[in-house]
């Protein structure tokens, strides 16, 4: 089964750091460092769209201490990694809030999206202040606008789009959301776009993910039944039995 979009709530950094009595920060830190790895896995493994869940609309709510840090390991990883990425096919987008970030970290950003913006072989969109409500409520805004501007009919307004008028544009809906850590919830990740994506929960916490951990998530996926809100396909085999030919 083909997968053109994968989307993860990497999650698990703090306990991980915890449970070896680091500071969540280290957690962090490597961290970091396997959504790189991750990052390549995908691209060697053809998938077009990497949406990783960086940093959340809720996540404010952490300690300054540990919000200033994460932005400044965001902030170091966009410096360092960006061209490398980009020349190995990897080109970077971040969705969110990005006005609500930090100067010096939205130049960074704005740096790394230039500088990758002709890479071809994966697009990873990094969710940074990012919620899947804020998501909503911003393309609804966008919509709102157009209409009192003259340019959009609202009685136009479909569900094709709405969703143009999303961070994610123009990219396909993610065809599997892995989370990391065990919690089986979306927290608020892309909520329009996975209606109908499939969900792979891993007890595996973030730092310890490994492109093994990724593939069997993906082979996990390749033996869903996905419908649709339709009925199950039947597979050639059972066709066979009956002696029908072709679908
Ligand atoms: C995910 O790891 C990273 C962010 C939310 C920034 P956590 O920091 O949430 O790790 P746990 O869930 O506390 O272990
Ligand atoms: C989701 O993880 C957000 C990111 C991975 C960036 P959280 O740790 O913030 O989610 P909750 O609080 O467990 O729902
Ligand atoms: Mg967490």
């Amino acid at each position: 089964m083909s997968i053109s979009h994968v989307a993860i709530i990497m999650d698990g950094n703090g306990r991980w750091a915890e449970q070896r009595g680091l500071p969540r920060l280290a957690g962090h830190s490597r961290g970091v460092e396997v959504a790189r790895e991750i990052a390549v896995a995908a691209r060697d493994m053809g998938i077009g769209y990497l949406t990783l869940f960086a940093f959340s609309t809720e996540n404010w709510k952490r300690p300054a201490e540990e919000v200033s840090g994460i932005f400044s390991l965001l902030r170091q990883f966009f410096a360092r990694e960006a061209s490398d990425l980009a020349r190995s096919g990897i080109r970077i987008r971040t969705i969110g809030d990005i006005e609500g970030l930090p100067e010096p970290v939205r130049r960074v950003i704005e740096d790394a999206e230039r500088m990758s913006s002709g890479a071809q072989r994966l697009v990873v969109n990094i969710a940074m202040n990012y919620g899947g409500r804020w998501d909503v409520v911003s393309a609804a805004r966008k919509l709102a606008e157009a209409a009192l501007a003259g340019d959009l009919d609202p009685s136009l307004i479909d569900e094709n789009r709405f969703a143009a008028a999303l961070s994610t544009a123009g990219q396909p809906d993610p065809d599997l959301v892995i989370r990391t850590g065990g919690d089986m919830r979306i927290s608020n990740f892309l909520l329009w776009q996975t209606a109908y994506s499939e969900l792979y929960v891993s007890p595996v916490l973030w730092p310890d993910f490994t492109p093994v951990h990724f593939k069997a998530a993906l082979d996990d996926f390749a033996s869903r039944d996905r419908r649709f809100g339709g009925i199950r396909k039947r597979s050639d085999e059972q066709r066979r039995g009956e002696g029908v030919d072709g679908p």
